[in-house]
């Protein structure tokens, strides 16, 4: 087990990674606590789960909005928490904003722990205290940032995950490694088969660095007045994808970090073979879709956030390292029309 700290302006979140949930006593008095768990994991694992009180959700986008996060409200004045008690979320990216947020909003907020279920929510969504849900057709309009007290990053979780969620995690893990980490893109060059079949040792470790990178920059901007956005490498052409096309969250990243590539050694601050590398590897986790690339555009343009011609980009300047840059419409525009 390794035990990490993130010191922030909210406040200070351990994150203790390859931990057995079934030693969270260990860190949590269970007297006062009570868990919002994802249905389907309960269903998985919950024989395993400490005997305290569970509320189910369904952690479904379409159920990410407050309407859950007061049903979660309610049970939990249903079982007398107040603001000495503790609440466990479990689950993946969804279960961990929902819990995330309603405990750091019920009662003015209650010491929280988050217990991610998937690769996805253990690299990333339950690291950083952004916490929200969303609203009127928006996502995660409505949220705060509050670090969790606690991260239980238990791995034998990963062994019930489909193919498909494993992937959708190695996504954001490559996305980690190329911003912010060239020793882990090394290691998931080196040793895919051993990575995505999760053999112990190698999935801990690429797990472990990831959060690493996410914990370095939150750690530096944890309200995303700059460096934070970093973590949107790939996303900005991955949401728009996402929003036009029926593909998986992992598949849409992968492209959009192909796209940011591309504008990366086109405006000359990646070099070519790096960006070659880079493309080697998300081509190698099994990322190709094929996806007509002006119709992403056109979602670019669509896209609420763009209120001005100027997008805020995030590019590599080599591998494990990344710059904000704004960058004209016009520009993208032609990266997608030409032929990748
Ligand atoms: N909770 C996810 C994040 O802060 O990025």
């Amino acid at each position: 087990m390794i035990k990490k700290t993130l010191n922030t302006v909210t406040g200070e979140s351990h994150v203790y990674l390859g931990e057995s949930f079934s030693e969270i006593e260990k860190y949590i008095p269970l007297e006062r606590t009570i868990m919002v768990v994802d249905k389907e994991v309960m269903k998985l694992h919950g024989h395993t789960f400490p005997d305290v009180e569970v509320i189910t959700i369904d952690a479904e986008e379409s159920k990410k909005d407050l309407s859950t996060v007061e049903y979660v409200y309610e049970r939990m004045m249903e079982n007398e928490i107040d603001r000495d008690s503790f609440l466990i979320g479990v689950g993946g990216g969804i279960t961990c904003d929902i819990a995330g947020f309603a405990a750091s909003t019920y009662m003015r907020g209650i010491s929280f722990a988050l217990v991610p279920t998937t690769l996805l929510a253990q690299v990333d969504a339950a690291i950083g205290g952004k916490n929200g849900v969303n609203f009127k057709g928006y996502k995660n309009m409505i949220g705060n940032i509050e670090q969790p007290d606690l991260v239980l990053i238990d791995h034998s979780f990963l062994q019930t995950l489909p193919d498909e969620e494993i992937r959708t995690g190695m996504a954001e893990i490559i996305k980690a490694a190329v911003i912010g980490s060239s020793a882990l893109f090394h290691q998931l060059e080196l040793n895919k088969d051993e990575i995505m079949s999760l053999e112990p040792g190698y999935v801990d470790r690429v797990v472990r660095d990831a959060v690493d990178v996410k914990m370095r920059i939150v750690a530096r901007d944890e309200f995303e007045s700059g460096e934070r956005r970093k973590l949107n490498f790939g996303h900005t052409f991955g949401h728009a994808v996402e929003k036009n096309y029926p593909i998986t969250h992992g598949k849409a990243v992968a492209l959009g970090m192909r796209i940011s590539v591309d504008m990366s050694v086109e405006r000359g601050s990646l070099h070519a073979e790096d960006g070659r590398r880079v493309k080697r590897l998300i081509d190698s986790y099994g990322f190709s879709e094929d996806v007509d690339l002006s119709t992403v555009f056109e979602a670019i343009k669509k896209d609420k956030k763009r209120s001005d011609d100027v997008v805020k980009f995030v590019l590599l300047n080599a591998i494990g390292s990344a710059e904000i840059v704004d960058i004209p419409l016009s520009e993208i525009e032609k990266v997608c029309l030409d032929d990748h």
